[in-house]
């Protein structure tokens, strides 16, 4: 008899001690709180800092830690990755975590996985880093020789927003066979000497392509992992589970060890949560700040966490994880003791798993809990609906358990099933599949990996044996009502029919009927998803008449064309990429960086946990955590705020509003004056109204959550740009620019064109959301601050007005940021400013870090930009004149938006002559938190409307699109629309290099041949040039630097900018070291401080490397200088007793250095439009070729290979810049393609997380992807002759999206839709789907013209 099976008294069992093992160290916890979650425990409590929050909702991956136990049931220890962000603590008793810092540092051993991720410049910012270690960490413990699929595999769950993944999966890649020890052999670094950290071999370039087998790196010995606690495995072994009980401060978790104690909790507590793996209950908590009194865990209960196999089918206990289901269902498919006809549902439920989630959700999350939450989106549900499959409930007071099919019935409403008060789910059994049935499922979702579907579906066909006669159908969907859902009249109809093509237009207009969505059916996308339903029965329908062909039941065999339906034909599955660019300047000396490939200065500190961010940084004494107040409605009067609620929370310290700021509310940003917190009126949801300070992060947000506003709302409420325009809301902001007369020469063209276009904006998804702390000192008002920041200076400006203060007293330091892209040039204002002012109340430290979701509604992002066209050309392709009305939306307050209307007016030719131009600009001011700077700003927008109506013109003339863009690309001394010669252009050079680099004109012959043969799969390919303006064209463009030379010879290096990933540090040092000739491990930068080097400019605009490597250059000529005399006399002199000799003769060692832009400006008369002068100091250029294949029935794609040629100059660091060139691209690729952010109608923002944004992850990266960068570029305006890089080569991922648009011209043609069709970006999976216009998509045209929808608005629109 077990423990439990005598009646235990639940209520009175006393709590447990908590008893875990971190890295090793056995951990001891007497009153653990259920609702703490690991990571919270690890970095709060542990002080253990490398796991990172990105999201906390099992998003993004930064927080992925090991978990290693003791599997009591097939007695052996398991190790997998898990999300230590939705990982309760209290879940772990028992268990051994593993987190970054123990499995190697920079002060012992580095793991080979932190070794060769860094020196494969796998990192930027090095916020995901830790996350991607820990994922491959926990894949080679289980399989040291991981196959490159397995590694993609095992990223799912990550993301990077820096690196654009190629080096990360070159790097991990080394560990898939035969290169397990350096593969330099006799050239191994090891035997040469080593310039800081790396390897000669590895920094001294050439023109070869240069790939895995150019880096040096330690062999990966398995041996040395670090071993499961030998006590924790005699405990395990030896000790019988034990129930446990964790009370909390509103909590009570338990675990019991029987299903008899499960069942008996769940009556006694029928409110009570079973979780199993807390990744539906843990967003709930972590993400809507739900709790929930009463918590089972069942993961201890045998019965639930056994997959059995008997003659009828599959029992999978209900806490099986998905990975275990994976695993052992695979097992049994590839066993060979079942008949192929037999697993189909099982190998449909494997499929589909590839394609649910990441690996560490699928370690822990459990069928039971898939099922159970009844999501109508459950991948999982529509499997087990269409097999019919039979869930099994047990309730205590019951003396049978309770079997129920699974049919629509199970699920009668949304988020429901059909389970009893008390009820436990067992297992839910799967029966095998007969002959003469068939199934398969289906999935399309958003981003290809790791996302929820938008539509799902499993269908299974039974035939009469021996004939193509429906015997029976069973289909359910996802995604198409508000539970999964069975067509019933479909599958009824279905029956007696042949499987042939009559059917299969019948069952397009059943299917039409049975799943129905209204224009504002929840999640959008209405006649998307309809067309996908019929798309996946078309898709089924084919690969069942396929297999019937093959069984020689239908005669007639289907075309090839319709084959690659439902088989695809990419075939790509592991990346590939080169990387060329050009060797360090002949002679230079060993010692001289500049020029050669050199890891970023904290790229092991990156891999290893070490690097520290804000919310890194120990907490001061007494420190009190703030959460931001912010209004839920969009325009709106504040009639009442009342906090009575939360004075009364636990923890509670103090409310912050306007009344608390001891200098002015109001503050300018980039000239508008704002407030910092609302005081009658709020314009947007997330704007600030107050703030609760507490003694603790939870304590805060849970107070926070108690403030109660009244508002009156206010009309009109404007979100969209079309709204702005309907209502006359613009700034007080326009521009105009006058090239020639485009009027007139219009009026001369052969041909004019006219269309609009429309680019969506972005939200930046920095992995590091914005963090501030403030530190009030005691003495003269003074305060310090430790912010997430791209502009100090800005910073201490605005905390020294908000305070009332002089800008002497505020110091700013930012040591790094995990990923800025803009967003933290103004932005990082939302949490700075409130925690400067509850600092100086309080008298006492003060921090914040926004939550992902506050992060997403509160900071804003990209403009997304509407333009209207005009275009004029001669008949041979000659550009004319172009009149063009561009129309940003800028959000609730001005922020950046004019300079990013300036910048995409500048822009609007990208590298193309145009003789007469009118370009008109405005900036709508809607009811959606502000946009702001990002990268590219205003540019990426700029090229799509240029590239847009460059490829109509093209097509309208029937030129190639390279012909076009050929025929009109800028000559040197050619004049640009602003006004200036253009001298040193090298567009051309790229533009022809990467044509000749990609076999783009062979490849466009195969491609023209591929779509021929294939119907459903259509490939496209697209080169797109560019010019990038580089600089403002204002005076307070400068830089400054300040250099430090100790007297035992080492160098303390501070510059204006700040490090936010792009290696700005790094490239700094090298400057530092070729001026000072000495090595670079004996130069140390350690934050950027306005105590430092004050006034410096915003690290932006891709210019920070020139304005502040020319400072530094400055700095360390006038100590160079200083030191002169001494070196004349002292030649062999070693550095260090050179600089003793200095300091002793009295010689300053240190020196401030200075930058400003030469002869950089431009007039632009507001009046005539025209603009004078030096706008850009010089411009970067690139090209690029991207070829892609699209699945015209689902409108999902693939890029199959990117080349670049980038001019960066003469780079300074070709590893830094490829690495910027690398992920701006694929930053730019998820602009152009899959990111989208929504709103409602009502202006609520639904893309608030990684669950419902996608940006692209690991499976994104182009297939193969080529990087090469330009030889022989001079550039006598910025340091050593480089050249910016961080923004341009985002705009060259437009090449896809006209690849995906010259793909869908493919489709198109097959359904006789010739000529121009209109593409905005970005090209989501459905605008694809729904341009390339075939009978399905027709079918589902109709909601625009039903009268019963007239008067509905769809559920999402884009601003
Ligand atoms: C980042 C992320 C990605 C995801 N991707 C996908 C995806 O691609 N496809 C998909 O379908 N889902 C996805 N999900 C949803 C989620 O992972 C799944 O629904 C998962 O299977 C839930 O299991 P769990 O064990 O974590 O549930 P838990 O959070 O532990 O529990 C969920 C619910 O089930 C109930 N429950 C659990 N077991 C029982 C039982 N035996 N009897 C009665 N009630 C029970 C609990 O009371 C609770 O209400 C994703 C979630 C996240 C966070
Ligand atoms: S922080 Fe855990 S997945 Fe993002
Ligand atoms: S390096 Fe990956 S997010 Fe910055």
């Amino acid at each position: 008899m077990g423990k439990e099976e005598v009646s235990i008294d639940w209520e009175a069992m006393s709590s447990d001690v908590l008893v875990f093992y971190v890295n090793g160290k056995k951990i001891i916890e007497k009153s653990p709180d259920p609702e703490i979650t690991l990571l919270t425990y690890l970095r709060v409590k542990l002080r253990l800092t490398g796991s990172k929050l990105g999201c906390g909702e099992g998003g993004c991956g930064a927080c992925t830690v090991m978990i290693s136990k003791w599997d009591h049931i097939n007695r052996k220890i398991i190790h997998f990755s898990a999300n230590a962000c939705l990982a309760q603590v209290v879940s772990v008793h028992g268990c051994a975590v593993t987190t970054v810092e123990g499995i190697g540092s920079t002060k012992t051993k580095l793991h080979a996985v932190q070794e060769r991720l860094a020196k494969f410049h796998g990192s930027q910012c090095g916020f995901c880093t830790p996350g991607i270690v820990m994922s491959m960490y926990a894949l080679l413990r289980n399989k040291s020789v991981p196959s490159a699929e397995d590694i993609e595999e095992c990223l799912q769950g990550n993301l990077c927003r820096c690196t654009g993944y190629r080096p990360i999966l070159s790097a991990l890649n080394t560990f898939t066979g035969g290169t397990s020890g350096c593969p330099m052999g006799i050239e191994c670094c090891k035997n040469k000497q080593v310039a800081n950290g790396t390897s000669d071999k590895n920094s001294l370039s050439n023109d070869d392509p240069h790939s895995a087998e150019s880096v040096c790196f330690s062999k990966y010995e398995r041996t040395q992992e670090i071993m499961f606690p030998p006590d924790l495995l005699i405990e395990s072994k030896s000790e019988e589970l034990k129930i446990l009980k964790f009370v909390g401060e509103r909590v009570t978790w338990f675990r019991p060890t029987s299903l008899q104690g499960l069942v008996e909790l769940k009556s006694i507590y029928p409110d009570a949560q079973l979780v199993n793996g807390n990744t539906e209950i843990g967003v709930e908590a972590n993400v809507r700040g739900r709790y929930f009194k009463y918590i089972v865990t069942p993961l201890d209960v045998k019965e639930l966490k056994t997959i059995s196999v008997d003659k009828k089918g599959v029992n999978i206990g209900s806490s099986c994880t998905i990975s275990q289901i994976k695993e052992e269902l695979q097992s049994f498919i590839d066993s060979g003791n079942f008949p192929k006809y037999q697993t189909q549902c099982l190998e449909s439920l494997v499929e589909m798993i590839y394609w649910f989630a990441g690996d560490q959700i699928r370690n822990v999350a459990a069928i039971g809990g898939n099922i159970m939450t009844a999501s109508p989106i459950s991948d999982l549900n529509p499997i087990l609906m269409a097999n019919e499959s039979i869930a099994t409930f047990r309730l205590h007071s019951r003396a049978k358990d309770r079997q129920v099919l699974m049919d629509q019935s199970f699920f009668p409403i949304y988020r429901t099933t059909c389970a009893e008060k008390g009820e436990v789910l067992i297992s839910v059994h799967l029966p095998f599949n007969a002959k003469d049935q068939y199934m398969k499922a289906y999935k399309q979702s958003k981003r290809r990996e790791d996302d929820i579907a938008i539509v799902n579906a499993a269908m299974r066909v039974v035939f009469h044996p021996g004939t193509c006669k429906v015997l029976k159908f069973v289909a359910a969907f996802g995604g198409m009502a508000a539970t999964s859902v069975m067509p019933e009249n479909t599958m009824q109809n279905m029956i007696g029919r042949d499987w042939n093509e009559a059917l299969l237009d019948d069952v397009l207009i059943w299917l039409r009927k049975d799943l129905p969505l209204r224009l504002d059916a929840p999640g959008g996308m209405v006649e998307y998803r309809e067309s996908l339903a019929a798309s996946f029965f078309f898709k089924f329908f084919l690969y069942v008449k396929d297999c019937l062909i093959k069984s020689g039941l239908v005669e007639n065999s289907l075309s090839t064309q319709n084959v690659t339906a439902f088989a695809p034909s990419n075939t790509i599955h592991v990346p590939m990429s080169t990387r060329t660019w050009q060797d360090a300047t002949h002679g230079q000396p060993h010692d001289d960086m500049v020029g050669r490939p050199i890891q970023h200065v904290s790229g092991y500190k990156h891999t290893t946990g070490e690097a520290v961010y804000v919310d890194d940084m120990p907490t001061f004494s007494d420190e009190l955590y703030l959460w931001l107040v912010t209004s839920s409605r969009p325009h709106a009067y504040i009639k009442k705020v009342d906090i009575s609620k939360a004075v009364t929370c636990k923890g509670f310290v103090t409310y912050v509003d306007h009344r608390d700021v001891p200098g002015t509310n109001e503050i300018s940003i980039c000239g508008d004056l704002c407030e910092v917190f609302a005081t009658r009126k709020v314009t947007c949801i997330g704007q600030t109204i107050g703030a609760v300070v507490a003694d603790t992060q939870a304590h805060a947000q849970r107070a926070a959550q108690t403030v109660k506003i009244d508002y009156e709302d206010i009309s009109p409420l404007i979100i969209t740009i079309e709204d702005a325009m309907h209502h006359q809301s613009y700034f007080d902001i326009s521009k105009k620019l006058v090239h020639g007369d485009a009027i007139t020469a219009m009026a001369t063209c052969d041909h004019v064109i006219e269309g609009e276009v429309r680019i969506g904006g972005q939200e930046h998804f920095y992995l590091e959301t914005q963090a501030c702390i403030a530190v009030p000192k005691t003495e003269d008002g003074e305060i310090e601050m430790f912010c997430s920041s791209q502009d100090p200076s800005m910073l201490q400006r605005t905390t020294a007005t908000l305070l009332g203060v002089e800008a002497n007293k505020v110091v700013i330091r930012v040591k790094r940021m995990g990923g800025g892209f803009g967003g933290k040039e103004t932005r990082f204002l939302v949490v700075s400013n409130p925690v400067a002012v509850a600092a100086h109340k309080c008298g006492k430290a003060v921090r914040c870090m926004l939550s992902r979701k506050e992060d997403m509604i509160i900071t804003g992002g990209r403009h997304p930009f509407f333009a209207k066209y005009k275009v004029g050309f001669m008949r041979d392709g000659k550009l004319a004149a172009l009149i063009l009305d561009l129309y940003s939306n800028g959000g609730n307050t001005l922020d950046h938006s004019e300079s990013v209307l300036i910048k995409a007016i500048l822009q609007s030719d990208n590298c193309y002559r145009m003789p007469n131009v009118l370009i008109r600009g405005k900036i709508c001011k809607t009811n959606i938190s502000t946009t702001n700077a990002f990268r590219g700003f205003g540019t990426p927008q700029a090229i799509m409307i240029v590239e847009t109506w460059m490829t109509r013109i093209a097509e309208s003339l029937n030129m190639t699109h390279e012909q076009l863009r050929d025929l009109n690309m800028y000559k040197e001394e050619d004049v640009t629309h602003f006004n200036q010669k253009l001298d040193s252009f090298q567009a051309r050079r790229c533009w022809e290099e990467v044509i000749e680099k990609s076999k783009m004109v062979q490849r466009k012959e195969q491609i023209a041949q591929f779509n021929q043969q294939s119907r459903w799969h259509k490939r496209g390919i697209a080169c797109i040039p560019l010019q990038y303006g580089i600089g403002y064209p204002y005076r307070w463009c400068h830089g400054g630097a300040l250099v430090h030379v100790y007297n035992d010879g080492s160098v303390y290096l501070s510059h204006g900018g700040t490090e936010m990933g792009q290696g700005l540090h790094t490239k700094m040092l090298q400057v530092a070291g070729r001026c000072l000739g000495i090595p670079l491990s004996r130069i140390h930068t350690r934050e950027t401080s306005t105590a430092s080097v004050p006034n410096t400019r915003s690290t932006a605009a891709s210019f920070s490397t020139d304005l502040n490597g020319m400072a530094v250059k400055d700095a360390c000529d006038t100590i160079m200088e200083r030191l002169h005399p001494l070196r004349k006399q002292y030649p062999d002199l070693e550095w260090n007793d050179l600089i003793m000799k200095a300091y002793n003769e009295r010689i300053c060692l240190s020196a401030t250095g200075y930058h400003k832009t030469p002869g950089m400006f431009s007039a632009w008369d507001a009046e005539t439009g025209i603009v004078e002068g030096r706008t850009a100091c010089y411009f970067s250029y690139g090209a690029a070729v991207s070829e892609v294949e699209v699945d015209c029935l689902t409108g999902d794609h693939v890029v199959l290979q990117t080349d670049i040629v980038m001019d960066v100059g003469r780079s300074i660091n070709p590893a830094i810049d490829i690495g910027q060139i690398e992920g701006a691209f694929v930053q730019g690729y998820g602009l152009f393609t899959m990111e989208e952010p929504l709103h409602t109608p009502g202006g609520q923002v639904i893309t608030s997380g990684p669950g419902v944004y996608k940006i692209p992850g690991f499976g994104d990266c182009p297939r193969k992807f080529n990087v090469h960068l330009l030889r022989n570029s001079d550039n006598d305006r910025a340091i050593y002759s480089s050249k910016a890089i961080g923004e341009p080569p985002l705009c060259l991922a437009s090449s896809v999206f006209f690849a995906i648009k010259d793909a869908i011209g493919f489709a198109r043609e097959e359904s006789g839709l010739l000529g121009w069709f209109q593409l905005d970006s970005p090209a989501t999976s459905e605008s694809i789907r729904m341009a390339c216009g075939d009978c399905f998509t027709k079918q589902h045209e109709h909601h625009i013209n039903l009268k019963e929808e007239k008067h509905l608005t769809s559920w999402s629109i884009r601003a």
